[in-house]
Formats: C-alpha cells, structure tokens, sequence
C-alpha cells in the first residue's frame, strides 16, 4: 500500500479502532520525530500496552518524564568507562562461551540455530551490562533463567496486546486475573523481586566501597529512587536485548547468501525494529499533506523505507553503503535507530557489540545455511524482526 502511495503514506480506517496513519515519507518523519516532536509522543495507547511490564521506563515514558530519563541515561551511555566496560563483557562472552559452541558445533558436524545463540548471547551480555548479573544462557552447565524466561512471557504478552484488534478481550482479561494476563503478571513479579533483590544486594557491595561499573550501580550511586532504577533498567535489557541478534542474525544470512558482497552489507534491509508509532496529541498536517487528527496513530516503517526501490529509481537510503564507500544519510531516510530527540540511546553500542561480534566469528568460521534451505526466511514482525524458524547453520573453520 505505501508503495502504491505517490507520498508514500497511506491512512487506515477500521471499524470502532482508532485511525492509523502509516508513513514511510522521511519529510513526514522529520515533521513527526523532530519538528513537531511534542505533538507525537508515545501516547496513552502504547502506555497501556506495555506500562504494566515498562513501568515508568524510559521506553515507555514520555514528557517530563522521559526527559528526565534520557537525561539521566545519556549521561551514562557516554561514559567512557562504560564503553570500556562493555568490550570487557563482550571480550569474555565471545572468548569463554559464544566461540568454544561453535568450535564443538563445528568438530561435530553439529547444525546450529544461530538466531537462537545470539539471543541467548545478546540476553547474557546486555544483563551483565544493565545490572551485573550473569544470566548464563550460553552456559549448559548452568541452570535454566528464570529471569530470561520472564522477560520472554512479558514481551510476548505485551506484543500481543498491542496486536490484538480491540483491548477490551485483553483488558477484561487483566481485571479478572486470568489466562494470559495471569501469566504477564506472574512474570512482571518475578522480574521485579530480581532486580529489586539485585538492587539491595549492589548497595551494600557499594557501601562497602566495592566498584561495580555496570549501569544499575551507576544510578544507585547517582542516588535515584529504587522503583525508578527499576524501571530504567528493565526498559536498557527490552531495549538492548533483541535488537543486536535480529539484526546480527538477518546480517549472518545475509551474508550466507552473498559473500561476494559481505562487505557492502548494512542493516538496511532488515532493521530489527520494523514499525515504530506515536500518537498524535492534537491535529496537524504532515509536510504531504496528510491530515492527522488528535488521537490518531501515526507510524513509520523503517522496514518498507529500507527495501524498496522509490520513484527516483534508488532505494530511500542507498547511499549508505554505495560502492563499499559509507556516506551519512539523514536519519529520517534511514530511521532503524529512530531519530530525533529520541533516538536510539544505545547506537554506538549496538555497533559496536555487533562489529564485534561479527568480526569474532566470521573471523574464525564460516557459516552456511543448511542445504536444501535456500528460500528466503520468513519475518515475523513482533517487537523485534524475528526469523521464522530461526536461522540454521553449519559452522565451519574458515580455511
Ligand atoms: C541494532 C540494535 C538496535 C536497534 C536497531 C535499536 C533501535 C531503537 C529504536 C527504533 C528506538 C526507538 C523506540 C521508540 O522510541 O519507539 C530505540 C530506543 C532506545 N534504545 Fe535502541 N536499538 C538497538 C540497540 C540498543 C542497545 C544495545 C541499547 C542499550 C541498552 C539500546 C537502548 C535504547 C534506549 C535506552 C532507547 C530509548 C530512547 C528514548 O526513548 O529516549 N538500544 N532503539
């Protein structure tokens, strides 16, 4: 439908639902992410969705709260030793558990889902950031998480509300206690008995004058309130959790298609958050044209702008990555991190967790997708873009 659209945005009526105005348009992104930023926040909407398991994060905040946050976390994320501390967690976790899995996978001809290693991987490392605790997904000799499997239940309960066509089913749901509903709040529990647990444990190391460098210690000794570091860091592991292995595993098979272009290859076509919305607080035009209404939901699609090819007969962000040579291109024509005053806090730690990773592995192995698989992957667009299937593949010693 966007590609149908000559503004490459297109307005979705549904009986009794609220009107969703779909945009692809970067001039129509720009208005929304940036220009007119207060007008389209996250809205009411999406806190119901995902408030019960978010709290008052900073991904489900907005105003004066979310100010507060971003303030408050854009002053850790550029730290430089947290940059030091996070290669640190990434120097172990590659050397001690990613790379020895592959190395047996490889010894026994043994295939591997890669999308299911590196979200085990990515739940351990951005855990050992967020809080300094280690989940120990990649460690058979440990025993399985119960944390992991919370945040599992809760995302996928919260996803599926924001999918379902009308929320009184899943609203009733909740008030009565049952079903699925039941379960979200049983994991919601678990997750915060942990971190609050975490949280007293790590003031009395810090009293004692131990130094911890991972993000919880650096707002506790920052002095905030516990229910806010809470929140925070719930929202860091939702934040950094399927994002670095969506978009590492679509990189791998990728890359498994077309070696002879591996080193031209970007997240371009496969951006781990496909769609992104905001509500509109009051009417507005958009730079197209399009009316938009107070209330309406007005979402983009980083998916649609990153593969298809536009009128000018280039995709909306080909210059990327033209001739092997890398060329900045506006954020609101490659919108994968967002843009704007709320653009991604973690981008240079995504890059670089991914960089790293990829150069760990494809240093040492080649990865194939298993014969007899060569038709292209199904995504399945839940929070994060998720293989159908996961991703299968023979690990083998690079020559
Ligand atoms: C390839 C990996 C990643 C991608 C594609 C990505 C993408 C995004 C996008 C699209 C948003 C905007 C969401 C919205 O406002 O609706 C966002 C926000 C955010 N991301 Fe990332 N992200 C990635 C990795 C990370 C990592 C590793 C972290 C670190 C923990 C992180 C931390 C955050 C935070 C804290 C926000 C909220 C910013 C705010 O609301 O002001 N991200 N990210």
């Amino acid at each position: 439908m966007l590609k149908a659209s000559p503004n490459l945005t297109f307005v979705m009526w549904r009986l009794g639902a609220r009107r969703i105005v779909v945009t692809a348009n970067p001039e129509n992104l720009e208005h929304m992410l940036k220009t007119n930023f207060p007008n389209y926040p996250k809205g009411k909407p999406f806190t119901d969705i995902l408030g019960d398991f978010l709290g008052r994060g900073i991904l489900s905040a907005d105003g004066d709260l979310w100010h507060m946050q971003r303030k408050l976390a854009s002053h850790e994320f550029s730290a430089r030793s947290l940059r030091e501390f996070v290669v640190n967690v990434l120097e172990r976790e590659v050397s001690e558990r990613l790379l020895p899995i592959l190395s047996s996978a490889c010894a026994d001809r043994r295939v591997v889902d890669m999308q299911d290693l590196l979200r085990r991987f990515a739940f351990d490392t951005v855990c050992k950031i967020s809080f300094g605790t280690d989940p120990g997904l990649l460690d058979p000799s440990l025993p399985e998480s119960a944390l992991a499997g919370a945040f599992e239940v809760a995302s996928a309960i919260s996803a599926k509300r924001g999918a379902a066509p009308v929320y009184v089913v899943w609203k009733a749901k909740r008030a009565l206690g049952v079903g699925s509903e039941r379960q979200l709040r049983a994991a919601v529990k678990l997750i915060h008995a942990y971190i609050m647990e975490v949280i007293r444990r790590r003031k009395a190391t810090l009293e004692n004058g131990i130094q911890h460098k991972d993000l919880l210690s650096r707002l506790i000794t920052g002095g905030h309130e516990d229910e806010v570091i809470r929140d925070m860091v719930i929202s860091f592991v939702m934040a950094g959790r399927d994002t670095t292995s969506a978009a590492l595993t679509w990189f791998l098979w990728l890359v498994s298609s077309h070696p002879e272009v591996e080193a031209e290859l970007s997240m371009r076509l496969y951006p781990p958050v496909v769609w992104d919305s905001k509500h509109a607080v009051s009417d507005d035009v958009l730079p197209d044209g399009t009316r938009i209404r107070g209330g309406d939901r007005v979402t983009y699609f980083p998916y649609g702008m990153g593969g298809w090819r536009g009128s000018g007969g280039r995709t909306a962000s080909s210059s990327i990555t033209g001739g092997g040579c890398r060329v900045r291109e506006s954020p609101f024509k490659f919108p994968v991190f967002q843009a704007g005053p709320r653009i991604c806090l973690g981008k240079e730690m995504a890059f670089l967790k991914m960089k790293y990773i990829a150069a760990a592995v494809l240093r040492e192995f080649s990865l194939r997708r298993v014969e007899g698989e060569r038709q292209k992957p199904t995504l399945v667009p839940m929070l994060t873009a998720h293989m159908a299937g996961g991703l299968q593949m023979v690990v083998e010693r690079r020559k």
